[in-house]
């Protein structure tokens, strides 16, 4: 993930144990008011179908072996001119050497993208099913070994965590899809439905050579995707608190961004006859007034409401009752969610001052200041719209301001009974993973390489099958990232069972009797 998507999956909630406190008084008057107006259910369609993939001894050797041989290999991306190519061509050798039945596969076509990018195009057997596709990135973040417990390059085993640099960001999914792929064709599986895996090798510094081209390569070809799976978010247990149980959830959108320039120019003159506002000044002034006038709250304007309505009846008590009844509650919630940083950035566009200079000599006022600030934006707003309001909040024509780069919130995936997409990985999560009984939709508030296919489709979802707790966060582009092997099994296990249940063409009826989701 880029930009910090790892915090997605804190996703909401870390502001949840202030709520209690600040609404346990509303909550005891209107308990038996609010409980018989509970938001209504969503149905599960897909009963627990019980079976799936056991893997064997050796392949469980195999697998995590694969996967650590992966990790050792560098590929490092600094910025868009600066990838460790060398590692990455070592890593399209590698790929080839340990999944051979994927490369002599007859109806697997592979192709090399924009140098060092992987397109994989897998033919299904019935052309009248609407393909889809599994979307991951070979990249990682640079990594100084200092602090590490093991060196990040290593793939050290310890106590049952495999660790280093990607084990979850996201070399998990780029090895994992691969691998699930290559045991399925051992058992002589062939896909009905046809597929695409996407390995690119610059997501972490914004996708160009690689995403950007594969995508535009598909929508030349004229394809249109049922749904695309990329990464993005998780399965969270313990994070989000008041919910016991762990959670996937699965991200819908993700925000977008402007970053945007501050210069104020200014005669220069000597300190000992200063004028009365400096440049430096002008544009502190202007940078205060960012920060104390914070983008709108919109919160129940974006996902992150249908998170909390779909996890509602999750959350222990009292909290259960605020998030079944948020039209009654949503100001509270929405004042509780501003309060800290991990969840303000869900309900409103963020405002992030990250680069300040001015001055060259201590007696010389100085021609210019500049400063630099990005902003984060939500579902429910645009970026010329965030440009607009950032004039008008600092309303001084002195300020000068350049667009450095801007992109829109990506558009809101479906998340409804009609949707392929959904239904599948509804299914496949709650075959795979047996404690996990809730998927739910989300925000993810980075961003991932999926944000360059949707000429391709409106279907994409966000999604890393791997279990994560609050200790795991901090690991994604920080020290000590690690994945443990019971955990990456189940993530092959979970993408072997989707390649599977994606055959289905029709989906069930639901159920009269089915659970809440
Ligand atoms: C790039 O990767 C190669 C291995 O493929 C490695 O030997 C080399 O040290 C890496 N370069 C940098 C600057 O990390
Ligand atoms: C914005 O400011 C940064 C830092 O001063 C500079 O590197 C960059 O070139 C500027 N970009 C634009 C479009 O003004
Ligand atoms: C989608 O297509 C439009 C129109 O051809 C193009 O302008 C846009 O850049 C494309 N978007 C992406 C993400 O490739």
């Amino acid at each position: 993930m880029a930009g910090g998507c790892g915090r997605c999956r804190v996703a909401l909630c870390a502001a949840a144990a202030g709520l209690c406190a600040v609404a346990a008084a509303l909550v005891a008057a209107m308990l038996l008011r609010a409980y018989a107006v509970r938001s209504p259910a969503v149905p599960r369609l897909w009963a627990r179908s019980g079976g799936t993939a056991a893997f064997g001894a050796d392949e469980r050797l195999e697998l995590r072996e694969v996967l650590r041989g992966a990790i050792k290999i560098p590929t490092v991306s600094v910025s868009p001119e600066e990838l460790n190519t060398t590692a990455m061509a070592e890593f399209g050798d590698y790929i080839r050497k340990v999944f051979p039945a994927v490369f002599s596969s007859k109806f697997i076509q592979h192709e090399i993208v924009g140098e060092h990018s992987h397109l994989f195009s897998v033919q299904g057997s019935d052309s009248g099913l609407q393909p889809y596709m599994l979307l991951a990135h070979m990249d990682v973040v640079p990594a100084p070994p200092e602090g590490w417990d093991f060196p990040p390059f290593s793939a050290a085993e310890h106590e049952g965590f495999i660790y280093g640099r990607g084990t979850l960001d996201n070399k998990n999914s780029a090895i994992g899809i691969l691998q699930a792929l290559e045991f399925l064709l051992r058992r002589n599986y062939k896909p009905r439905r046809s597929f695409y895996v996407g390995i690119g090798h610059d997501e972490e510094v914004f996708g160009r050579k690689g995403a950007v081209k594969i995508a535009a390569l598909l929508e030349a070809r004229g394809v249109k995707l049922s749904f695309l799976l990329d990464e993005g978010s998780a399965i969270l247990d313990g994070i989000i608190a008041g919910v016991k149980k762990p959670v996937a959830l699965i991200a819908v959108t993700e925000k977008g961004s402007i970053t945007l320039n501050f210069t104020v120019e200014k005669e220069p003159g000597h300190s000992s006859f200063p004028p009365k506002e400096t440049s430096i000044g002008i544009l502190a002034t202007a940078m205060s007034r960012l920060e104390q006038n914070p983008m709108r709250n919109l919160f129940g304007h974006g996902p992150e409401l249908m998170t909390m309505e779909h996890l509602a009846s999750e959350f222990s008590f009292p909290l259960n009752i605020i998030m079944s009844n948020l039209w009654l509650f949503s100001p509270i919630v929405s004042r509780v969610l501003a309060s800290k940083p991990s969840t303000n950035a869900l309900i409103r566009t963020t405002t992030a001052v990250t680069m300040f200079n001015a001055g060259i000599k201590l007696n010389v006022i100085p021609s210019s200041a500049r400063a630099t600030v990005n902003f984060r934006i939500h579902s429910a707003e645009k970026a010329m719209e965030v440009l607009e309001t950032v004039r008008n909040t600092i309303a001084d024509d002195r300020v000068k301001i350049d667009v450095v780069e801007a992109f829109d919130p990506l558009p809101i995936s479906p998340w409804d009974e009609q949707t392929f997409g959904v239904h599948v990985l509804q299914r496949t999560i709650l075959d795979t993973f047996p404690n996990v009984d809730s998927v739910v939709p989300g925000t993810c508030i980075g961003n991932t390489d999926s944000r360059h296919f949707t000429n391709v489709t409106n279907a994409i979802y966000r999604f890393n099958p791997v279990l994560l707790k609050p200790d795991d966060l901090p690991r994604i582009h920080g020290l000590n990232e690690r994945i443990s092997v019971e955990s990456y099994e189940k993530q092959v296990e979970f993408l072997f069972q989707l390649i599977k249940n994606c055959d289905v063409d029709k989906l069930p009826e639901p159920h009269a009797d089915s659970h809440e989701l």
